[in-house]
């Protein structure tokens, strides 16, 4: 299947758990931090072969809050091609309608980027497909900050809490995807998931491809979605 034909795929909002650079990169005896370039490129290049997959949100787990426990020089890596990632490709962001979001706790990331990512938000405000980047992001410390604010204006209910989420101005997310070939969430779209289909595959991210995603999105759209019913 071409990218072209995943538009029939039904789905609005993906998300990837872009795991595996480590892996990719020791496979070849290089550094990880090589690992992590490879998967910025792969970013790039998913977001270039975004606008025929007709999805309204594509939500990328870049750095959640437990990767803090990484080595120094892998986390000053990460940030670094984060900084690195914005100044270089903001511009074809804004020229082809991307709309950047992002979701977690950014804001208490290192000045020089909190402030890239604020000028970024507000040049890229009219985009129309939104790429929501998850940084220092942890699934259960968004409900907890989310049920805090739900009920300090009034009943905690699931709606409300889900009002309040970072992802609440989102699309319902309908299918979640891991790479690498491992089979757990780690602390990603807790709440979201709860009725998400998912996928994990065993390729590597830094070997994904935008045809990777089409054929999740083909594999998506066989799913029959019950949500408890029938
Ligand atoms: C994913 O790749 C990137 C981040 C978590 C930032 P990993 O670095 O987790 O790669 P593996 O899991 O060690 O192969
Ligand atoms: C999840 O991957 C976080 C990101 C992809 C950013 P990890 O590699 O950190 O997850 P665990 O430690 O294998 O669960
Ligand atoms: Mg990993």
């Amino acid at each position: 299947m071409s990218v072209d034909e995943s538009a029939e795929s039904g789905a609005r909002h993906v998300a990837i758990i872009m795991d595996g650079n480590g892996r990719w990169a020791k496979k070849r005896a290089l550094p990880r931090a090589i690992g992590h370039q490879r998967g910025v490129e792969v970013v790039r290049r998913l977001v270039r072969a975004l606008e025929p997959m007709n999805l309204d949100c594509l939500t990328l787990y870049a750095f959640s809050s437990e990767n803090w426990k990484r080595s120094e020089d892998e986390v000053d890596d990460l940030m670094n091609l984060m900084r690195r990632f914005i100044k270089s490709d903001l511009a074809e962001f804004v020229a082809n309608d991307v709309k950047l979001k992002i979701i977690g706790d950014w804001r208490s990331l290192a000045p020089d980027i909190v402030g890239m990512l604020e000028d970024a938000l507000q040049q890229t405000a009219n985009g129309k497909q939104t790429l929501a980047v998850a940084l220092n992001y942890g699934s259960q410390n968004e409900i907890a900050r989310a049920a805090a604010k739900a009920g300090a204006i009034g009943e905690i209910t699931p709606q409300s809490i889900a009002a309040q989420l970072d992802t609440a101005d989102l699309p319902p997310l309908d299918l979640l995807i891991r790479t690498s070939g491992e089979v757990r969430l780690s602390n990603f779209l807790l709440w979201q998931s709860a009725y998400a289909e998912m996928l994990f595959v065993d390729t590597l991210w830094p070997d994904f491809k935008p045809e990777h995603l089409s054929r999740a999105l083909q594999d998506f759209a066989q799913r029959e979605r019950r949500y408890g019913g029938r």
